[in-house]
């Protein structure tokens, strides 16, 4: 009993202090701290042990006293400790009973029944006191269930799953808004926070002004202020060509490694605002007509901004 409980104490002592290094070390959650960091293994073996010492130190100082008592002292002592045992058990053993209730085999006699089927004969035990009151309890709870839910309109489960559900959607807006570096390019839209179109102008007047003009209007690179793109004029596609760059050795490098996807988007965006800005002295269009799709009206004035193209080159062949 005595050794039981030895064991039981560094037991419990040994999850405790490995739950506390686990919470005191800072270890992300998921993660194992003693994994990590190995040599908390050896603290946590430490006091396991100096556990483990100090309950072989007090059963052996035990042991000495004893046999310093004289012999009726030590009978007194044995007597004391086996009715404190017994006290323990018989705790345990009248719980038993009393969820259990069934007679003791001597005395079945006073509950058996009067049939008899080939030698096989029946015993009018109680209903097991932990079953019946299992029973109990699980009436109780279909009827406060059935008010809950039946007759005082409680949330049904379909009902609490749709409000989560909205719920979660709502966090994932806020979330997307905290995280504006998330985008990329299936999912960047056109930023139009005066903030963001600052931060991206900055970026193109340090980095890209220097190929396509502060105001966009084009040398090295395309002009990007006109209705006609080499890579495409959607913001998706302005996205990709800064992110990955534009055809090979033409001279427009992929600018992921220097720029955020942040960073990008609000580029992006600025782009966007310049056009038809009509800057001095542009660059002739290059590539291909872009008509936002699905929007005929912006169909027509783009048509006659070929329109207006082509008669400028033919001004200029004119000249
Ligand atoms: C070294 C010169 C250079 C720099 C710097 C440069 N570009 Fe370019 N850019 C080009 C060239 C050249 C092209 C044409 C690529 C092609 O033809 O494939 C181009 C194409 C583009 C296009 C596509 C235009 C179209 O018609 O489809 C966009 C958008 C663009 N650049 C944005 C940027 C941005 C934003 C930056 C700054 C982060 C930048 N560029 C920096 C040279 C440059």
């Amino acid at each position: 009993m005595k050794t039981f409980w030895s064991i039981f104490r560094i037991a419990v002592i040994a999850v405790i202090s490995l739950y506390l290094i686990e919470k005191l070390s800072g270890v992300a959650e998921g993660e194992w701290a003693i994994i990590q960091h190995p040599v908390l293994i050896l603290v946590w073996l430490g006091i396991a042990l100096f556990m483990t010492a100090i309950e072989v130190s007090i059963a052996s100082l035990r042991r000495l006293l004893f046999h310093t008592l004289s012999d009726e002292a030590k009978v007194k002592y044995l007597a004391a400790e086996e009715i404190r045992n017994e006290k323990f058990t018989g705790r345990f053993k009248k719980l038993y009973h009393r969820l259990v209730d069934s007679k003791p085999v001597e005395k079945e006699g006073e509950i058996l029944l009067d049939h008899d089927y080939d030698g096989i004969k029946e015993l009018d035990n109680n209903l097991p006191p932990w079953w019946l009151y299992g029973f109990y309890i699980s009436i109780l709870f279909a009827i406060i269930y059935m008010l809950r839910f039946h007759v005082f309109d409680g949330k049904q489960q379909d009902e609490e799953y749709q409000m989560e559900m909205a719920k979660a959607a709502l966090e994932i807006e806020e979330y997307k808004k905290n995280a504006k570096d998330l985008v990329d390019a299936s999912t960047v839209v056109v930023l139009t926070d005066p903030a963001d179109l600052n931060t991206g102008k900055s970026v193109f007047e340090t980095t890209c002004a220097a190929c396509h003009r502060a105001d966009g209007g084009g040398g090295i690179g395309p002009n990007l202020t006109d209705d006609y793109w080499i890579m495409g004029g959607d913001i998706r596609d302005i996205f990709t060509v800064i992110s990955e760059g534009g055809r090979p050795g033409k001279g427009m490098i992929a600018w992921k490694n220097d720029l955020s996807p942040l960073q990008i988007a609000q580029t992006a965006s600025y782009i966007t605002t310049l056009y038809g800005t009509n800057p001095a002295d542009a660059k002739d269009p290059e590539g291909e007509l872009y008509v936002k799709d699905g929007d005929s009206g912006e169909q027509a004035t783009d048509t006659e901004t070929i329109d207006s193209a082509e008669s400028e080159s033919v001004s200029e062949v004119e000249q």
